[in-house]
């Protein structure tokens, strides 16, 4: 299984924040976390790859303080990759150079209010080049002060970029209402020695006390859940098949999804690693097979927040369940790479399903006896790799498969996505 994506955007750009090169084992090679990489070479980090594992130092990568006037523009394309953008802006709000951040038609139609705004109200200098609040945009390095922020919804990314531009602020960030959102940064943060005061996982507010240096640390990046979660969603429908991904990375933030299998009744066991050393996150081998589901409901945005990436494959899985399930509070997924409830209820149609469209969620009315649809559905995946992947799992759990309009997007978090689903296909009992 392909490292975990959150947590290799995270080693490549904090990396150039420590004290000297950074070792990183496991770092995803998709197109997204491609973007994180590049654009710490092209602000001047010293980036080396052998080949299997990658060094990143500091090199000449942007110090705090503000740009200098007439300073050159730099111009970053962040791609598709939201968390590039996001965690830039903050990365760079506070740093001697200026930016102009760019992405495609996708990230283009993003909302980044959500991360500008509280980032102006440190002080930060950012200018929409475009429509407001949405890429292009240009940052300026600015003085910033401290302050707080108090998140509507839980956005790891949000609280991400307010503590990476906390690092050159003159005072305390606080962020709060981070309950349920991933808490991979202040995880990393602390391990790299920055003032996080008491703060423990589960903790709903986070506060940084800029001051002491940064050091390196070595980063050891798990199999991760969001793409084993495929995987194990096909094992879940396809009859005769059970499959185990070792070494998957298990914070409780990003546990969700295996917390809802276990409600609708899946054949799942998780086996916890022993407790890695230094701070590291947490792993575990999950074993799934296949067998009946039942629906479910799932609601209430802190714990969205931890399953909000595998919401396309679960509305797949609750499609083949008995009963009707019910998802709310999950708006968020209309501003993800693509709009993932109306991409989901299409999808689905197509496979014969009944599905009932909300402003917030999906009823989804299951077909556990098979996908009602007689021949190959046509599925829009509008590019997102996500959606694509949970329809190539409905296709391998219908008669008649699927036919995706765009098979290329899934390099963007998993490039080898389905060829490691040609080497399950009858891999046998040692498989
Ligand atoms: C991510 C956070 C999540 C998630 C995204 C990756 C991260 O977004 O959907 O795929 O690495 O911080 P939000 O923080 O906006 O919910």
């Amino acid at each position: 299984m392909p490292g975990d994506k959150s947590l290799s955007h995270r080693a490549a750009l904090f990396a150039p924040l420590g004290d000297g090169p950074a070792r990183v084992r496991g770092f995803l090679r998709a197109q997204d976390t491609l973007r994180s990489l590049a654009a710490v070479r092209d602000l001047g980090a010293d980036v080396r790859d052998d080949g299997s594992a990658l060094s990143i130092g500091p090199g000449d990568f942007p110090a705090t303080g503000r740009a200098a006037a007439g300073a050159p523009q730099l111009e970053i394309d962040c791609g598709n990759s939201g968390t590039t953008a996001r965690l830039l802006l903050g990365l760079l709000a506070g740093r001697r150079v200026r930016a102009l951040l760019d992405g495609d038609a996708s990230l283009r139609s993003r909302p980044m209010g959500r991360v500008v705004a509280p980032l102006r109200a440190l002080g930060a200098d950012i200018a929409y080049r475009g429509a407001d609040g949405r890429l292009p945009l240009v940052v300026t390095g600015a003085a910033l002060r401290g302050g707080e922020h108090a998140m509507a919804s839980p956005s790891a990314q949000v609280a991400s970029a307010l503590l990476l531009a906390a690092l050159s602020s003159s005072a305390p960030v606080t962020v709060r209402g981070c309950r349920g959102a991933r808490d991979h940064t202040p995880r990393l943060l602390a391990r790299m020695g920055a003032d996080l005061g008491g703060w423990a996982p589960g903790d709903d507010a986070v506060t940084l006390r800029p001051g002491p240096p940064l050091r390196a640390v070595a980063h050891d990046i798990p199999a991760d859940p969001s793409s084993a979660a495929f995987l194990l969603g096909a094992a879940a429908l396809v009859p005769g098949s059970r499959v185990t991904v070792p070494g998957v990375l298990l914070n409780p933030t990003r546990g969700g999804f295996l917390a809802v299998l276990r409600e609708m009744g899946a054949d799942l066991a998780v086996a916890p690693a022993a407790e890695a050393a230094d701070g590291a996150e947490p792993t575990a081998a999950v074993t799934v097979g296949a067998g009946a589901l039942r629906a479910v409901r799932i609601e209430g945005a802190v714990r969205v927040a931890t399953l909000v990436d595998e919401l396309p494959l679960l509305a797949v899985l609750a499609a083949r369940a008995r009963g009707t399930t019910e998802l709310r509070d999950a708006a968020e997924l209309r501003v993800k790479e693509s709009d993932r409830l109306a991409a989901v209820a299409a999808g689905l149609r197509e496979l014969g399903v009944t599905v009932v469209e909300h402003p917030d969620g999906l009823d989804i009315v299951g077909e556990s006896a098979g996908f009602p649809a007689r021949g190959a559905a046509n599925i829009a995946t509008h590019g997102d790799h996500r959606i694509a992947m949970a329809f190539a799992v409905a296709g391998l759990a219908s008669r008649a498969g699927v036919i995706l309009d765009d098979d290329a997007c899934v390099a963007v978090s998993f490039p080898g996505f389905f060829a490691a689903c040609a080497a399950l296909e009858g891999a046998g009992s040692s498989g």
